[in-house]
């Protein structure tokens, strides 16, 4: 089993090794490249969720570094997307450090608890946040030992989930099953991926993009009925 500390250890690892990241963005000069981003991403940078479609992800608030490292990514083509290449293509490696703190900058994801809590058997996406998927001799590590609890993301490496966009969740695993985005750092997510069936994507990117909503909800009903 893989620890969090574990894995805070190879985030460290990650970022000695990957020093042209550092590079310091400004998120004043940013707004500039961002104009063309916000066709897609929205002004407010919270993006869309298209069903069945090429969902425009949540960028607002996101890890400058991380973000930074996936415009790279699209221009060395380590991710391939054709919709992202030309305006990946179209940057500086300052206009990335830029548009990254940009975005980062932009608004805070929702603070979900972090106290742990017995996982419900029977809602298998959050099972599978949670405990991962151990009994189909899968071996699915649970989601959150690397992106954190409820999926919050942790550091520059690991990406938060809850309240990203379902569609866009759903595209992320299907491109790593079928190898167009091979760019985690050592393979941390393809075998994940291509270990998932079609039925637990689904479930596992609903549960994320709702996760913010049915805790908020969840934690209303408890009050109501402390109020009893
Ligand atoms: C025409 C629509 C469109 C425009 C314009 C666009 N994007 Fe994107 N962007 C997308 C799509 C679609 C994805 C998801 C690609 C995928 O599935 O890999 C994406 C993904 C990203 C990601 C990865 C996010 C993550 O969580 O890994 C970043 C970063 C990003 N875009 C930044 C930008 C920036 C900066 C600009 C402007 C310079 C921009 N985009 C312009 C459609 C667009
Ligand atoms: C061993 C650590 C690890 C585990 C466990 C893990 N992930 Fe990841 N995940 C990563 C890393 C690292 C990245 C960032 C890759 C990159 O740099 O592009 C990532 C990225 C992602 C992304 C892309 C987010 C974005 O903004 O583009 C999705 C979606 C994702 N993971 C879903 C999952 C799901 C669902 C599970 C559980 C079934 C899971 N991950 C388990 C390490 C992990």
């Amino acid at each position: 089993m893989i620890t969090i500390s574990k894995v805070g250890g190879i985030a460290l690892l990650l970022a000695a090794a990957t020093p042209a990241l550092a590079q310091q963005g400004d998120a004043e000069r940013g707004g500039t490249s961002a104009v063309v981003c916000v066709a897609c991403h929205q002004a407010d940078g919270m993006g869309m969720n298209i069903p069945g479609g090429e969902s425009w992800p949540r960028l607002a608030g996101m890890n400058a570094d991380y973000l930074a490292k996936q415009l790279h990514d699209f221009k060395s083509g380590d991710r391939e997307n054709m919709t992202m290449m030309p305006f990946a293509n179209m940057l500086s490696d300052q206009q990335i450090a830029d548009v990254a703190a940009y975005y980062a900058e932009m608004a805070s994801w929702p603070e979900l608890p972090t106290a742990y809590h017995a996982a419900d058997p029977n809602k298998e996406g959050e099972w599978l946040a949670e405990r991962g998927d151990w009994e189909d001799s899968t071996f699915i590590p649970a989601c959150n030992q690397c992106h954190g609890p409820n999926g919050q993301g942790v550091g520059t490496t690991f990406p938060p989930l809850a309240g990203q966009h379902a569609g866009y969740i759903k595209n992320q695993l299907n491109a790593w099953r079928e190898g167009t985005r091979h760019n985690d750092p050592n393979e941390l997510m393809v075998g994940i991926a291509k270990r998932l069936s079609d039925e637990q994507v689904e479930l596992i990117a609903e549960y994320y993009a709702e996760l913010p909503e049915s805790l908020a909800a969840a934690d209303a009903q408890e009050q109501q009925e402390d109020a009893k």
